[in-house]
């Protein structure tokens, strides 16, 4: 069951997305504990984030719709946890790092925080989130390949471990192409997390004639179900471009073993789990994780390695 992502072993493929549930050390010390192979701590941004009005999360038949808009305690917090989590629970703990807007202001602001976890934590790996489509006023980043590559070198320039990178789903070959151009021209890129939510949708309730999520017009990320088929063709998409230097990690309707089986025969080597780790507590790392170990033992499966990318074609 074990993989690697970068230099960083882990006992199995299963770990917490960014975002659900990883906001304060009560909740990370919960991750800690639990089944999941990784602690990945809730993105974090130079100020604290406050949440956008509610409503602004809601269960829908295939899977959710939200604007949670990036709440986070503030950098430094995670800077902090990343010590008491490395020591207590012996896994790799992920940092996700935001980057707001395009001025050398903000540069400036970046450089702070990745500096603050390169100096003073005990974080593996970190993830850049470029894609978050919840901030008002705000794009998302990985849509705009050259300023994806200026926050690339300045990563690169700031911190000496890996780097892994949360992108949008992208609809069109020729978008993955042009990502996967502006990634291999930053070796120290040695992961992806593929999906973030599927950004700007709007459910409407025909009995309110309403949205039913209230920030940015009732326009939100759209998760679960609906979502599966676009992140499963980014992991693929990706393959095909980045196979040998790249790992990739799934995310986005992992409900149960079926689920992690298929995004790792995409050629996924890991997956997070969001909203399922959210409905059900720390047990759903336990019990997918069981699940999943028993459909290898009955497929004869020896390794993840007979696994991993071994999709068929037609
Ligand atoms: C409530 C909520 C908050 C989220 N916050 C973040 C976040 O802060 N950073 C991030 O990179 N992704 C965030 N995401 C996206 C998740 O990390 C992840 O891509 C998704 O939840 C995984 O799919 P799943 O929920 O179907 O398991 C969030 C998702 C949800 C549902």
């Amino acid at each position: 069951m074990e993989t690697q992502i970068g230099n960083i072993k882990f006992s199995h493929p299963i770990f917490n997305a960014s975002g659900p549930a990883c906001t304060t050390l009560e909740e990370l010390e919960i991750i800690g504990k639990s089944e999941s192979s990784a602690i990945m701590m809730k993105t974090c941004s130079l100020e604290p984030r406050e949440w956008n009005p509610e409503p602004r999360y809601k269960e829908v038949p295939l899977g959710s719709i939200n604007s949670m808009g990036l709440p986070n305690l503030w950098y430094k917090k995670y800077v902090e946890f990343s010590h008491i989590l490395k020591e207590k629970y012996k896994k790799p703990v992920i940092a996700s790092v935001v980057w707001f807007c395009s001025t050398q202001a903000c540069n400036n602001d970046f450089e702070i925080i990745v500096k603050a976890f390169q100096e003073d934590s005990l974080v593996d790996l970190i993830e850049v989130n470029l894609s978050c489509p919840n901030v008002v006023g705000k794009p998302q980043i990985a849509y705009d390949f050259e300023t994806s590559d200026t926050i690339l070198s300045l990563v690169e320039n700031l911190w000496n471990k890996d780097i892994g990178i949360k992108l949008p789903p992208y609809f069109d070959p020729s978008h993955t192409n042009a990502m996967s151009e502006v990634i291999k021209k930053h070796p120290q890129v040695k992961f992806i997390t593929c999906i973030n939510s599927v950004g700007n949708t709007l459910i409407i309730d025909p009995e309110t004639e309403q949205p039913i999520i209230k920030p940015k017009w009732g326009f939100g990320g759209l998760g679960g179900e609906y979502v599966k088929p676009i992140a499963l063709a980014n992991v693929r998409a990706f393959y095909k471009n980045l196979w040998e230097s790249v790992k990739i990690i799934g995310a986005w309707g992992i409900l149960n073993w079926i689920d992690v089986y298929e995004f790792l025969l995409a050629w996924a080597s890991a997956v997070q789990l969001g909203t399922t780790f959210a409905k059900e507590g720390p047990e759903a790392f336990a019990r997918i994780k069981k699940e999943f170990e028993n459909y290898l033992e009955k497929k004869w499966k020896k390794s993840l390695d007979e696994v991993i990318g071994k999709l068929k074609e037609l």
